[in-house]
Order: structure tokens, then C-alpha cells, then sequence
């Protein structure tokens, strides 16, 4: 039985995530809860190996591949990190899941979404996040801020980013509930008082 939360911290590269996510921690521990940050793909383990494929591979890699590279990484996330993680009580903060899927290998790559959405069920063994927060930046911006050191995901074009930011922007239309959008061009703290505002409803 799940009983802490599940958060879960989305949107292009570049949009500021990383370091929302750290000072959103920092703020649930100084409020005296038991956190674990973590991230997709690559937390500890054999993810940080699949992470080291997914992101430096420098030969072909099938569109259908990285789909479930991301995918294996996440379904030894779900079930040997988040899940017990979660059972233990703690708020799981989460640099990316299911959605980067969608967003990525769906509106990026072109694969079938239906099939990606049941992909993902399947990964996760139907564990859903509590809240997704989708940082939102344009995709110029993006591939500013992403500088000239591209990994091999960054390196797939303007274009491929700006459907990348459609994809989650209609994710977050389609998921009204469970997904809120932040303009990530706001200042560092303003948008960390956005982010804490969502999780205090929590
Ligand atoms: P990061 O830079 O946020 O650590 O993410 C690594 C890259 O992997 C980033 O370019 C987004 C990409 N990605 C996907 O394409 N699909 C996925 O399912 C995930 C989790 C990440």
C-alpha cells in the first residue's frame, strides 16, 4: 500500500527543473519530512547504466529502443526505489517519469501515444504521481540554455523541441487534475513559491 507522495518534476531541457526540485526538497526536509529525490532515467544502480546508454550512446539508436530503454529504467525505478520509498511514507520527488515518455518518444519521436500511455502502465505496475509539475519554456529558449555540450537527446533539433513542449502542454490539458503548469522564464524564486503553493494543497 502506497502511503507517502508521489510528485513528479516535468518539461523541456532547460527548463529549471533540476533546480526546482532540489530547493522544493530542501523545503520538505526543513519542514520535517521524509524525502527521497530522485530522477528518471538514472537514479542508483542499473539505472545510472541505463542513463549512461540512453544519453551517450553515440551510434544509431531506434526510436522503438530508447522507448523502452526509458522504460526499463523506469519499471526498476517504480519497483525497487519509488515503490518501497513510498510504502515507507516518504514524499518521493521524482526528476522526470511517465510523462517525459509522452512528451519525448510520443510528440518528439512520433511513436504511437496510446501505445506509450500502456507501456507506461505497465512500467510503473499502474502507479500514478500524486501531482506533476510541468515547467514550461519555449523551445528556443530550451536549446539556449542547453548550450553548446549537447548529449545525444539534446542534440534532436528545434523542431523535435517544439513538439516536445506541445507534448506537454496537451498532456497537462488532458490531465488537468493531476498536472499544473509553471512558466519556467519566471525568477528561480518565484516559481519555487509556485511549486511550494501546489504541494502545500497536498
Ligand atoms: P535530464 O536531462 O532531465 O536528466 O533527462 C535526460 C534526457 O532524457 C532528456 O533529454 C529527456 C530525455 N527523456 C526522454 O526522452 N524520455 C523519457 O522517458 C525520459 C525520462 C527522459
Amino acid at each position: 500500500m502506497k502511503k507517502g507522495l508521489f510528485i513528479t518534476f516535468e518539461g523541456a531541457d532547460g527548463c529549471g527543473k533540476t533546480t526546482q526540485i532540489k530547493l522544493l526538497n530542501e523545503y520538505l526536509i526543513s519542514k520535517g519530512y521524509g524525502t527521497l529525490l530522485t530522477r528518471e532515467p538514472g537514479a542508483k544502480g542499473l539505472g545510472e547504466k541505463i542513463r549512461e546508454i540512453l544519453l551517450n550512446y553515440d551510434s544509431e539508436v531506434s526510436s522503438n529502443c530508447e522507448s523502452f530503454l526509458f522504460l526499463a529504467d523506469r519499471a526498476q525505478h517504480v519497483d525497487c526505489i519509488i515503490r518501497p520509498s513510498l510504502k515507507n511514507g516518504n514524499i518521493v520527488l521524482c526528476d522526470r517519469h511517465t510523462d517525459s515518455t509522452v512528451a519525448y518518444q510520443g510528440y518528439g519521436r512520433g511513436l504511437d501515444i496510446d501505445k506509450i500511455n500502456l507501456l507506461n502502465e505497465y512500467a510503473t505496475t499502474g502507479l500514478k504521481p500524486d501531482l506533476t509539475i510541468v515547467f514550461d519554456i519555449d523551445a528556443e529558449t530550451s536549446l539556449k540554455r542547453v548550450g553548446q555540450n549537447k548529449d545525444r537527446m539534446e542534440s534532436a533539433g528545434l523542431e523535435f523541441f517544439k513538439r516536445v513542449r506541445n507534448g506537454f502542454l496537451e498532456i497537462a490539458e488532458k490531465n488537468p487534475q493531476r498536472v499544473k503548469v509553471i512558466n519556467a522564464l519566471d525568477t528561480i524564486d518565484n516559481i519555487h513559491k509556485q511549486v511550494v503553493e501546489l504541494v502545500e494543497k497536498l
